[in-house]
């Protein structure tokens, strides 16, 4: 059975999580500037819940569910955020997604780990289609997916309801074809 991979860039490591993790994405993921444009992050987040998340990991990537991958700095060795490929192998696709701590935003790290992921769903897991999708008032994440050679695809108007309010999603995607000829 395969396991969780870790991939090298520049300056990132994406690794597995560790439960030794579950204190930094309590801490990062509970801020409220990254649960307010995520649409499965609770907040505030609860004790207990980082540990149960993390604990799950192996297992759903074992059944081809989810890759998560922790996004950590190369030089320092500290967690920045998160990283994942939920997969669909009866469509050959996977949703890309992920979330980085407030104090790591706008250096250019979330395009650097995508483009990782991206290279190793289509080289390592041979997946046709990567997609991706963000709250249109959540531009940064549009960015990140144009950053990741991924094209705009269309809006899916009132596709979300968060804390009683319906948002709009810009999706974006890359096909296999189109990452071969990048
Ligand atoms: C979205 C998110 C992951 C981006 O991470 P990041 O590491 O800051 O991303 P990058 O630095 O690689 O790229 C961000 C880009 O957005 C741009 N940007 C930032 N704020 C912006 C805004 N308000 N309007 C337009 N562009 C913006 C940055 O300038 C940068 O683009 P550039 O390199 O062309 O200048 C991060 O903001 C985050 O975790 N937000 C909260 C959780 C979330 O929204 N997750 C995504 C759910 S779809």
């Amino acid at each position: 059975m395969q396991d969780l991979p870790t991939l090298i860039t520049e300056r990132l490591v994406l690794r597995p999580f560790a439960l030794s993790d579950a204190a930094d994405v309590q801490r990062l993921a509970g801020d409220r500037a990254v649960a307010d444009t995520t649409l499965n992050i609770p907040h505030p987040y609860p004790d207990g819940a980082a540990e149960q998340w993390i604990s799950s990991h192996v297992a759903c990537f074992q059944r081809r569910e989810i890759m998560t991958l922790a996004i950590t700095l190369r030089a320092s060795g500290e967690l920045a955020g998160c990283i994942s490929l939920r997969l669909n192998d009866t469509h050959n696709r996977a949703e890309l997604g992920y979330w980085m701590g407030v104090p790591y935003w706008n250096q250019g790290y979330c395009s650097e780990a995508a483009r990782a992921v991206i290279a190793y769903g289509f080289e390592q897991m041979a997946l046709n289609r990567i997609f991706a999708h963000h709250l249109t008032r959540n531009p940064a994440s549009g960015r990140v997916m144009q950053k990741a050679g991924m094209a705009y695809e269309g809006m899916l108007r009132q596709h979300a309801k968060k804390l009683e309010r319906y948002e709009d999603l810009a999706i974006y995607g890359i096909l296999r074809s189109e990452y071969q000829n990048q």
